[in-house]
């Protein structure tokens, strides 16, 4: 059989994200290239490997067979490739970096800069919420991950880099919004519109509501912190967000930040691996990067 490699690592991408667009996504490739790859390797073996029903890809028994045997050689080749990628230096290999949906706002832009200085490096961003970003931290699946709220556990290593305050804000016509020293109490009872559940933010703000034995009146919640900051200028309720989700915001944007005791609540963006795990060299040379570089980012 004339199986190719890259064949066989886009069916076990296909196999682990069920969808051909996520796949797509991740070997950053088209649709249609995914496609073409599966049938393919489907037509060399003879027999269909992957039914798809809806959106979903479900494997059919000969795909079954074919993913039992090539998984683990597959995660072999990866590592020689790992391997000569650090034989061969600081400057080429593969890094996977799984990070909370907040750092879209800096971290896609740095890595296009790294990438633009490191060409021979392929990096797998996945951008979820913190909860499902905790989820591939335990089971492994990245080689680094950015998150502002890092795990207390003593298996992983957490260094702080970046500025990550939680500001509360307003409409700018907003009867709070040139008030200053603005006590808790005085907002506490405000329509909010807050990050979904599982969100770091989200878990932040419930523990600083917690606290003061309160609780949040929530008007709306949403995944987006761009969805937020539009209904918070459309004068749906206040909101608590990242520093970060305002880096690109003009100095007359529709949004106050309210002078609120405790606030901002200071905090860090984090750099979170695994203590024990080895990583690969780009990775060092990576986080060097990102160290040289971040200031830009500051708010
Ligand atoms: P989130 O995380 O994007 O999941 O809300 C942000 C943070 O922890 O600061």
């Amino acid at each position: 059989m004339r199986i190719t490699l890259r064949q066989l690592q886009t069916f076990e991408t296909l196999v682990r994200k069920k969808s051909f667009s996520l796949t797509a996504q991740e070997m950053c490739v088209t649709q249609p290239t995914v496609s073409k790859q599966i049938k393919a390797l489907q037509e060399e073996i003879g027999l269909a490997l992957v039914e798809q029903i809806g959106k979903k890809v479900f494997l059919t028994e000969a795909g079954e067979l074919l993913y039992s045997t090539c998984k683990n050689w597959l995660k072999n080749w990866d590592e020689f490739e790992q391997t000569l990628a650090n034989m061969k230096g600081m400057t080429a290999g593969r890094l996977r970096i799984a990070t909370v949906t907040t750092t879209k706002y800096f971290l896609p832009k740095l890595i296009g800069q790294f990438c633009q200085h490191y060409p021979g490096v392929d990096v797998r961003l996945e951008i979820l919420n913190r909860e499902r970003v905790m989820d591939r931290l335990e089971k492994n699946e990245d080689d680094v991950y950015i998150m502002g709220v890092p795990p207390e556990n003593t298996d992983i290593h957490s260094t702080p880099f970046l500025a990550n305050s939680l500001l509360m804000i307003a409409p700018l016509n907003h009867p709070l919004a040139n008030r200053k020293a603005i006590q808790l109490s005085d907002v506490i009872h405000e329509p909010f519109i807050l990050r979904e559940p599982g969100s770091g933010t989200r878990l932040q703000i419930e523990k600083l509501f917690a606290d003061h034995n309160q609780k949040p009146s929530i008007r709306l919640e949403m995944g987006s912190n761009e969805a937020i900051k539009q209904a918070v200028a459309g004068g749906l309720g206040l909101s608590i967000l990242s520093s970060s989700t305002l880096i690109h915001e003009q100095k007359n944007n529709e949004l106050a930040i309210l002078d609120v005791e405790g606030f901002p609540i200071e905090r860090h963006w984090y750099w979170v691996q695994h203590k024990d795990k080895t990583l690969p060299i780009i990775a060092k040379t990576f986080y060097e990067f990102l160290v040289d570089n971040i200031e830009q980012f500051k708010v």
